[in-house]
């Protein structure tokens, strides 16, 4: 595995990196990376993970742009927080690469409002809850937290990473993928550590 400082200088120049959570937990590797750092070719590259294309987000920017659980009663097994799916308004389908980037790019920029976006569309924002992978070792707090820790806004983009017979992929695998791309690779469990050390919490 990867250093989370190795991480979070990758996330800071645009790169896509991959995180897992714990092996008792999803068991799983998303791709992430910052969303104001989406380009067309960033985005291209996190859809062959083939899971579903997310934005995690902060509380804050989740009123400021008025997304709202895509349910009202929550039974996902870790309560991932769905909200709207949205799309950027100057999209025409919403699916395209060049689309869903300068969807997240839109959310990620601080002054954005909800009127610059449609709704349903085919980006899934998430609600990270505030105090992150301190307060919830998912991949969604860990996306918000690598962009924070990065200076980068605190929006993320994730996907999950299946193999190719469409299986969740092993963590042997994500280790392959990472070599192949040469792509950082961490686990939430890093992270977790390392901000409670340096954020003196131990
Ligand atoms: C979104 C998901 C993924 O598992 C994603 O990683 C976010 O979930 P969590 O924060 O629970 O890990 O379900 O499609
Ligand atoms: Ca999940
Ligand atoms: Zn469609
Ligand atoms: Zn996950």
């Amino acid at each position: 595995f990867s250093t989370v400082p190795e991480a979070v200088d990758a996330i800071a120049r645009g790169e896509v990196i991959i995180v897992v959570d714990a092996e008792d937990r999803e068991n799983e590797g998303d791709f992430i990376c910052a969303a104001e750092k989406a380009t067309p070719e960033l985005v291209n590259f996190i859809l062959s993970g083939r899971g579903e294309f997310c934005a995690p987000i902060l509380p804050d920017t989740a009123r400021r742009l008025q997304l709202i659980p895509i349910v009202d009663l929550n039974t996902a097994p870790l309560g991932t927080g769905f909200l709207t799916p949205i799309d950027h308004r100057t999209a025409k389908t919403g699916i395209t690469v060049d689309e869903r980037a300068r969807t997240v790019r839109a959310m990620a920029d601080g002054t954005s409002l909800a009127a610059e976006f449609v709704r349903p569309g085919h980006v899934h924002p998430l609600l990270a809850k505030e105090g992150g992978v301190l307060r919830r070792a998912g991949h969604t707090e860990a996306a918000v937290d690598l962009c924070r820790m990065a200076g980068c806004a605190p929006v993320g983009v994730l996907c999950e990473i299946l193999d190719d017979s469409g299986e969740r992929a092993t963590r042997e695998q994500l280790l392959e993928l990472a070599k192949k791309h040469s792509l950082k690779i961490i686990s939430i469990e890093q992270l977790i550590a390392h901000r409670r050390v340096s954020e003196k919490l131990v």
